[in-house]
């Protein structure tokens, strides 16, 4: 600034020298060369102004850039902050859709536990179911089989057994094989309800499954169980005199060693020892 007003004075000064040369009246040279003078400072003028003007410019072009990449950066900055809130909502609805996803599984999971134990109840009550039907079918069989080996009539059942009682007499040893050989054996009476069921079928002396030829004097079952393991034995007793089993040798010198029951007697008594080699029905049974 302080140029432009020294311009400006030089400006003023060159005006009064002009005045004063055009009173001192040198005419045609002094015009040129004041003409030049005047060209000259017009030029520096212009100059000046255009300098100055150049400098404003270049100082709005500054400001107007300023502005322009302020607005640039506040605008990218309002998109970044939209993109954020896009993706914010998004991971938001992400978010709720896992949870939702998730509590979606979790009764999923715990239905498909539900089913799976249900499926298992049911295998296992199907399972008993078959184990019951395969007993039950051997069973069955156990009694088509039974069946089959006496055709006869004569068979009876009581309490999960088949009997089948005889009407040929055979020895205490046939007897049992006549049974062996049918897929049974010689009964064996281990209850007094049973005792009493068959006594009640018999019309003669029948042979039972009960000896002491393996042991002396030792009475077993056909099956090895002993009257202790039974729990039961209907002997004869006498008031007076030897109780059954009494070993009498009058009929058998080797003694009596096996065991019939005497069907016209009390059921509770009626048991006795007689010698194997005599003859008389018999009773084979199966358990079904
Ligand atoms: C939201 O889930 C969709 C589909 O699973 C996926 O394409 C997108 O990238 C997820 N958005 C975010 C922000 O994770
Ligand atoms: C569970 O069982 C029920 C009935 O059988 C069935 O409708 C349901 O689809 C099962 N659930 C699953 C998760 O398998
Ligand atoms: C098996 O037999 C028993 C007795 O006869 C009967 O009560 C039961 O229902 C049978 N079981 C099946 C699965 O058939
Ligand atoms: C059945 O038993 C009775 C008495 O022991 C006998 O008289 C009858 O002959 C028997 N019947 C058959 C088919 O064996
Ligand atoms: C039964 O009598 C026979 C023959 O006398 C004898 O050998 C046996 O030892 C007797 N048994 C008992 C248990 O007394
Ligand atoms: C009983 O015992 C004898 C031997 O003492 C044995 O040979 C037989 O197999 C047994 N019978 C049963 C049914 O266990
Ligand atoms: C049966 O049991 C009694 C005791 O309870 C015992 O004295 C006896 O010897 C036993 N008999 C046999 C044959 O085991």
């Amino acid at each position: 600034m302080d140029s432009v007003y020294e311009n400006s004075r030089i400006v003023l000064s060159t005006v009064a020298s002009n005045e004063n040369s055009r009173n001192e009246g040198n005419h045609s040279y002094e015009q040129e060369s004041e003409r030049e003078v005047n060209t000259a400072k017009w030029n520096k003028l212009l100059l000046t102004v255009f300098a100055v003007s150049l400098v404003f410019a270049l100082g709005g072009l500054c400001v107007v850039s300023i502005l322009y990449v302020r607005a640039l950066t506040q605008q990218s900055a309002q998109t970044n902050t939209k993109i954020m809130k896009r993706q914010l909502e998004e991971l938001t609805a992400n978010c709720s859709r896992v949870k939702d996803d998730l509590y979606i599984k979790d009764s999923m999971m715990k239905d498909l536990t539900a089913n799976y134990s249900r499926v298992k109840d049911d295998l296992h009550i199907k399972d008993s179911m078959v184990k019951e039907l395969t007993a039950n079918n051997s069973r069955i069989k156990e009694q088509q089989s039974f069946y089959k080996a006496f055709r006869a009539s004569n068979m009876t059942a009581f309490q999960g057994k088949l009997y089948f009682f005889s009407s040929d007499k055979l020895t205490w040893s046939s007897s049992r094989a006549f049974c062996v050989s049918r897929g049974t054996d010689l009964v064996t009476i281990t209850s007094r309800s049973e005792q009493a069921f068959l006594q009640s079928k018999m019309n003669e002396w029948t042979w039972i499954g009960l000896s002491d030829l393996e042991t002396e004097g030792r009475w077993v079952w056909v099956n090895n169980q002993t009257l202790n393991d039974t729990g039961v034995e209907f002997w004869y007793k006498r008031q007076s005199g030897k109780s059954e089993p009494d070993n009498w040798t009058k009929d058998d010198p080797s003694g009596e060693h096996c065991a019939i029951v005497k069907y016209a007697l009390n059921y509770l008594k009626s048991w006795f020892d007689v010698s194997c080699e005599h003859t008389y029905k018999f009773i084979c049974e199966k358990k079904i």
